[in-house]
Order: C-alpha cells, then structure tokens, then sequence
C-alpha cells in the first residue's frame, strides 16, 4: 500500500478524494490536513471531518493548516463549491475534534519519523501547506517519497487565461513546492478535465444504493450546475482524485517528464505553471506532468472505493 497524507480544501472533488483513499485497500491514510481554498480554513476544515463522518472513518486525524496564502489575501470559490465549501448535500455534524497540532508540524513529524521514502504528499487545494513545511525543515524534501499534486496545467488554465485554481491563490507557495528536489507529479487540467462526470458514471453511482452514494451524488449535482454556469461545462470534472488514483495505479494515466516552473511576475500570466517541452528532459528532471487518463479504469477505481466506504 502506498502511505499518504492528503492536504485538502474541501471542496467537491476534494472529497472524492478522500471518500477513494480511503475505500481502496491499497492507499494507507496517515491523515488529512486541510487549507483554506474553495473556501475559508474553518469551512474546509469541518468539510473534511463531516465527510470522514460519511464514510464511518473519524478514527482518521484532521490537522488544520495554514488560513491564508503566503504572500497574497485568500481567495475563495463560492461559485464553485458553494458558501459551505460542500453546497448540494446536509452533511452530518461532525463527533471528533480536529486534532491540535497544525498540520504543518504533522506534515513534518510524519515524514521525518518515518523511514525514507515511504510517506507520499498529495496536495489537492493551495501549496500553504506543503511550502510551509519543507522551508520549516527542509530535510523533507530527501525523506518524502514524492509529491504527487492536482494543480496547474501546462495547455490550460481555469482561474485565468493561463493559471488553474491551486496555484494562482498561492503562486509562491506552488513555485516553492515546485522547485524543491522531491519527485513531483503535477496533475493539471490538462489531465483532469478528462475526469468528467457524465451520465453514464453517474449511473454506475446511482446503482451502489448507499448512504455515501447519495451524499457523492448530491454533490455532484451541485458540481455540475456550478461547471455549467461557471466553466461551461457540460458534465463536472473531478480534478483531485485523479492524484490518489495514480498512486493506487500508475497504469491510471500516462505521465511526461518535463521540467517545471511557476510565474509569479507576469500581469497576464501570474500563477501559470510553465513545462519546457523543448527538448528531451535532463537527466535528473525530477518533475513530470499528467498527460492522458484511461477513464474506464478511473472511474473503476471511483465507484468501487464508494461502494466499499459505504460497507458497514
Ligand atoms: C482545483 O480547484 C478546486 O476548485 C478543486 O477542488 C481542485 O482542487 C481545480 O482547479
Ligand atoms: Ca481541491
């Protein structure tokens, strides 16, 4: 099983992803940590530990991490995930606090006392934490498996013409995480808008019959109204599962390796992540990109993960 924290912003997709790691067998969860993104820390927060009350997992911890960007004011995305951060489902109220260290200082307690190599990041919402972490002790960046992120795009941006959500609500922080030297996977919209929701799938859900199907139905509902009038979309992509689910199965998707970088100065272009496709890789790239998705077996991986959170 691959060992993870999952630094979260729930967020709709977001808790796709956790609803997937923690239904497959093959993804240890050592906790979720949570920053402010779709909406504001306090919200995201609680949106985690309510959907751990959905999948009977509160035994799992939930770290709170930083309130705002390191350099910029927090920007949220109501129109997108609603004033909740969940909008579309009546979520229960969580039994179990959240825990009192920060989730940076997990994040670091994790990884440096445990062996090398085995605890993998996977930051699905702003990079606060994840910056915040490695500058605190850089060691980190040697012990952790890899990094493997839902943000940016190297075709393709949503928040701007160019910038996905994650990266332009904290620039420096994704530069940061970037360009420390871990194995990085960058899971962009280039990837991820091939993670749609269409009809089809949602049958595939309607038909597990459960408690946690309704909430993941409910959700999407809301999702696919907001992609509509917001994005102009048809059908809602569920961009941050698409990370847990390369880690249960590399075979999920195809990757390229590039190197990458983060603008931070550019007036039309701030937030865009940059890959250099010019020429073959160097040797020691340590960054790649998500190119293609085999959706049949995401979407496998999705609706079986659903239907084993929802066994009593
Ligand atoms: C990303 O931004 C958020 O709205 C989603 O949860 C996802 O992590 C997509 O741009
Ligand atoms: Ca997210």
């Amino acid at each position: 099983a691959r060992t993870i924290i999952l630094d979260c912003d729930p967020g709709h997709d977001d808790a796709v992803a956790m609803i997937l790691a923690l239904g497959d067998p093959r993804i240890d969860l050592l906790g979720i940590t949570t920053i402010g993104g779709n909406q504001t820390l306090a919200k995201v927060t609680r949106n985690a530990q309510s959907m751990l009350a959905v999948c009977g997992r509160e035994d799992v911890p939930v770290y709170a991490g930083c309130v705002r960007p390191l350099v910029r004011a927090l920007e949220v995305a109501p129109g997108i995930h609603g004033e909740s951060g969940l909008d579309g489902v009546e979520l229960p109220v969580p039994t179990v606090a959240v825990q009192e260290q920060h989730a940076v200082d997990f994040i670091i307690e994790t990884v440096m006392s445990r062996d090398p190599g085995t605890v993998t990041l996977v930051p699905t919402g702003p990079l606060t934490n994840i910056a915040m972490a490695v500058r605190k002790e850089p060691r980190i960046a040697e012990r952790v498996q890899e990094v493997v992120l839902m943000g940016g795009g190297y075709h393709t941006g949503n928040w701007s013409a160019v910038a996905e959500f994650n990266i332009i609500v904290d620039p420096e922080a994704a530069h940061i995480v970037v360009n420390e030297p871990w194995p990085l996977t960058m899971v962009g919209l280039d990837l991820t808008h091939q993670a749609l929701v269409t009809a089809d799938v949602e049958e595939r859900i309607r038909a597990i019959g459960s408690d946690c199907a309704d909430v993941v139905l409910g959700l999407m509902a809301f999702f696919r109204q907001a992609y509509r009038d917001n994005q102009g979309f048809d059908d809602p992509p569920v961009h941050d599962p698409c990370t847990v689910a390369y880690l249960i199965d590399p075979d999920v998707m195809t990757t390229r390796k590039v190197p990458l970088d983060v603008e931070l100065r550019g007036e039309l272009t701030v937030g865009m992540t940059v890959a250099d496709f010019r020429a073959p890789a160097p040797a020691d790239c340590t960054t790649q990109v998500a190119v293609d998705l085999d959706r049949e077996r995401f979407w496998t991986l999705v609706v079986d993960a659903i239907a084993a959170v929802s066994r009593p």
